[in-house]
């Protein structure tokens, strides 16, 4: 290797992105409303692996779905074990509630979780390999009110941000009992659409025929119009749950569309599924989906107890929440000499004690070259420390917005700063 390919930068993955330090406040703004949300709601963190038995994902998040067929990074680890970077949430919650036996507690039991997720996906504009999801999973609640209940949640968050320009979709996908006769159906209608359906919807007649509705392919969208609907099939129990959910968003008066094609990526579902989709996002606009998966438990070896949640892709979410920057309020010690600085450094350490942000430079520079640097880097204040400064343990502060200036003991300065924030 020549000297020229080693120094050679090693760049960042395709589709993954650097969070860089003049985007994290509106991140931490962005998680600190949303945990702050949940928890009112009676939420707790959770926090589990990013990387777990590619069995997993198959068995939970399902082997008909884009992301096991195609967009799971797995690999082998030094043991011969089959591992895969978590491609969504849901199916590590599930484990781990039957794992640590998390069912015995009082239920619903209410969790949420922050974290990167990780998919083989072609990258675009809002679509990432690694990407921020937020999610809420809550256990053991069959009533369709808490269905409501999320989608308001969700709604009290944006709102709490201001984000506006968004649409609720909701569906109902049945269940165990009044799917096979649907999918009847739709096959039967999908097999005489025929050669109008792309190869990838042929193969989905058999498998799942229900992500044709997924398909983005004119032909197949236009085909697939006039079949037949879900929501035309589902049985009591089912109806009832979605009549019941669409009336408590009523209450709420929070305002959804119906969308019987909306029927999701994920295998899981049952009953009630539902998007809050942006007009401001293109392509990818779904910022948040979820919905019910009451046989993921029991499917899984744990207890028969029901389960619904949702995921909010961050990288959306915080791309339309608007954010004005609040000034930096922190004090630039400008230094003059090594007599200076050592007391600098003395005295940035008092400030910084009671929690007063400080900045300090060590190369040696003129008053007017650190005023400038101050400056530039945004201070609210300098703090002038000569030789004469340190001698009488008086200071020279200066108030960057109105330019006035005065002297003041180690204790008044905290006074000051203390008081303006
Ligand atoms: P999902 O619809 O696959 O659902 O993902 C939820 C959200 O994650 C999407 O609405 C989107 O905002 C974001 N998202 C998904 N893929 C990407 C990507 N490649 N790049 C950027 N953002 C993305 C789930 O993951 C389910 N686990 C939700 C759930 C929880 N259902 C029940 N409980």
């Amino acid at each position: 290797m020549s000297e020229k390919q080693k120094k050679r930068l090693i760049p960042a993955i395709k589709g993954t992105k650097d969070i860089l330090p003049q985007d994290i406040r509106k991140w931490q703004k962005v998680e600190a409303v949303t945990k702050k949300t949940f928890e009112l709601y009676g939420y707790r963190e959770i926090r589990t692996p990013i990387f777990e038995a590619t069995e997993l994902f198959e068995k939970g998040t399902g082997q008909t779905t884009d992301i096991v067929i195609k967009e799971m990074y797995t690999f082998t680890d030094k043991g011969g074990r089959s591992l895969t970077l978590r491609p969504e949430y849901t199916p590590s919650v599930v484990r781990s509630i039957i794992e640590k036996r998390l069912y015995l507690q009082p239920q619903p039991l209410r969790v949420y979780f922050m974290g990167p997720m990780f998919r083989y996906d072609k990258p675009q504009k809002g679509r990432y390999r690694q990407f921020h999801q937020v999610d809420i999973e809550v256990f053991g609640e069959k009533d369709p009110a808490i269905d409501a209940e999320i989608v308001e949640m969700a709604d009290a968050l944006f709102k709490k941000l201001k984000v506006t320009d968004t649409e609720v979709l909701v569906n109902s996908v049945g269940c165990r009992r009044c799917r096979p006769a649907y999918h009847k159906e739709l096959r039967r209608k999908a097999e005489q659409a025929g050669e109008r359906l792309c190869a990838d919807c042929q193969k989905k007649i058999m498998t799942n025929p229900l992500r044709i509705f997924d398909c983005k392919v004119k032909t197949c969208r236009e085909a697939s119009k006039g079949f037949p609907e879900i929501t035309d099939y589902l049985c009591p129990e089912c109806e009832e749950h979605f009549s019941k959910f669409c009336s408590y968003l009523d209450l709420y008066g929070i305002d959804y569309r119906r969308e019987p094609r909306l029927v999701r990526g994920l295998d899981y579902y049952t009953k009630t599924t539902f998007e809050i989709v942006s007009s401001r996002l293109g392509a990818q606009d779904a910022i948040l989906g979820g919905g019910r998966y009451d046989d993921m438990m029991k499917d899984f070896g744990g207890p028969d107890i029901c389960g619904i949640g949702f995921a909010m892709g961050l990288e959306r979410f915080i791309s339309v929440v608007p954010f004005t920057e609040k000034k930096e309020k922190f004090i630039y010690l400008a230094c003059l000499g090594d007599r200076a600085k050592r007391a600098g450094m003395e005295l940035a350490r008092y400030l910084r004690r009671d929690g007063v942000e400080c900045l300090i430079e060590y190369k040696e520079r003129s008053l007017k070259s650190q005023m400038s640097r101050a400056d530039k880097l945004g201070a609210a204040w300098v703090l002038i420390i000569g030789e004469d400064e340190v001698k009488k343990g008086l200071y020279q502060l200066k108030e960057m917005a109105t330019g006035m200036q005065r002297e003041c003991s180690r204790e008044e300065i905290m006074k000051i700063i203390q008081e303006s924030s």
